[in-house]
């Protein structure tokens, strides 16, 4: 078992550099297509044999040294009552957006196990299979919330922050059942074999810092306390666009502080103070011509040096159109570079 992800997660020293990448189960990867052009992405999230399959791809395929659960953030919300739809080319799309009270009140806390075994089920094949660690994950409450209340993807997000800012308290009601039903997932996920725990937080960045402390930050750390008072995994939190977010998202009490590329790898890790470091290449980079690729993940290699631990990743999800000879170029120069 190659426990380099789970070591550097708890700042122990490793002997090189772990990486793995958001997204690394894809529509990049020729072979996820194969498996995709069988199934809609719905009944692909809903098949444990198939999730197995393509969560294992990138791992045989680059070596990368953790595997992340194949599912979706929004799996564990239809379980909540709600109808989802994934349309082609325009993603994730709630028919019936959640604005109302008597919305509110119609969404069900879930139990996981229940509502969702398949996910369960993945992870238990997922364990017998791995030779590296299985990172389980959510989607954090307010990014959950974006997606329910706009109805799918946003820009602006009108109407969430209207929510927030004219009718606090519905707003509070949402976030309340989102956070309970993620506290369970994450718990369940947890019991089945996960041996870490990533928390997506995509829409942070969009809020002003005083928005983030008062409408983000209290449901992601309620889940937080939950899970440490069942677990000791490594607990991961990601906040896209996140740099102006620090002085808040170290005080959640993460093992992990996830980054995105707008901020230097060494600012990061100063900031992030205890905590280990995972991030934060920019996932067009990895368009980069062979040697400016391995000479800027040198560099990075190089300015994360000081951090209690370091766990190297792209600072968001890796891109459809990326070439997978890019993304092997990429893994071997993390692993060379850093002493493997
Ligand atoms: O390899 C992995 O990282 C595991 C699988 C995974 C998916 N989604 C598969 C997926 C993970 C961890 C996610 C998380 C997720 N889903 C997030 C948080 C991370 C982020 O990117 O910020 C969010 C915001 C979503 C919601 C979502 N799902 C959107 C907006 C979309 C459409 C956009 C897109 O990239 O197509 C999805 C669909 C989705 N989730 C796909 C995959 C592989 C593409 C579906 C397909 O095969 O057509």
């Amino acid at each position: 078992m190659n426990d380099t992800f789970l070591k550097a997660c708890r700042g122990e020293q490793t002997p090189y550099t772990p990486v793995w990448f958001m997204r690394q189960a894809g529509r990049y990867l020729p072979e996820y297509q194969k498996v995709r052009r069988k199934v809609s992405f719905l009944e692909l999230c809903k098949s444990p044999a198939l999730c197995t399959e393509v969560t294992l791809q990138p791992i045989d395929i680059f070596g990368f040294d953790a595997a992340i659960l194949f599912s979706d953030i929004l799996i564990p919300m239809e379980a909540m009552n709600l109808e989802l739809e994934f349309h082609e080319g325009r993603g994730p799309v709630f028919p019936q957006p959640v604005r109302s009270q008597k919305a509110v009140d119609a969404l069900i806390v879930p139990d996981p196990e229940a509502t969702v075994p398949f996910v369960m089920e993945t992870i238990r094949l997922l364990r017998k299979e791995l030779q590296v660690p299985l990172i389980g994950f959510a989607g954090a409450p307010f990014t959950l919330a974006t997606y329910l209340i706009e109805g799918g993807s946003s820009k602006v997000f009108l109407n969430t922050k209207k929510m927030m800012f004219q009718e606090p308290e519905l707003y509070h009601h949402l976030l309340l059942k989102i956070t309970a039903c993620t506290s369970l997932y994450l718990q369940a996920q947890a019991r089945a074999g996960a041996q870490a725990l990533q928390l997506f937080d995509s829409w942070a960045g969009i809020l002003a810092p005083c928005d983030y402390e008062q409408f983000a930050l209290p449901y992601v750390r309620s889940i937080i306390e939950d899970l440490r008072a069942m677990t000791d995994i490594p607990l991961i939190y990601f906040a896209n666009n996140g740099a102006t977010l620090v002085r808040h998202t170290v005080t959640l009490g993460a093992d992990v502080l996830g980054f995105d590329w707008r901020l230097p790898i060494g600012d990061a890790i100063r900031q992030a103070g205890e905590h280990a470091v995972q991030g934060n290449i920019d996932p067009v980079a990895l368009f980069l011509p062979k040697e400016r690729l391995e000479q800027r993940i040198k560099t990075m290699l190089a300015d994360a040096r000081e951090a209690r631990g370091y766990i190297f990743n792209l600072g968001h999800g890796i891109l459809p159109e990326t070439p997978p000879d890019q993304v092997r170029i990429a893994v071997n120069a993390v692993h060379r570079c850093s002493g493997r």
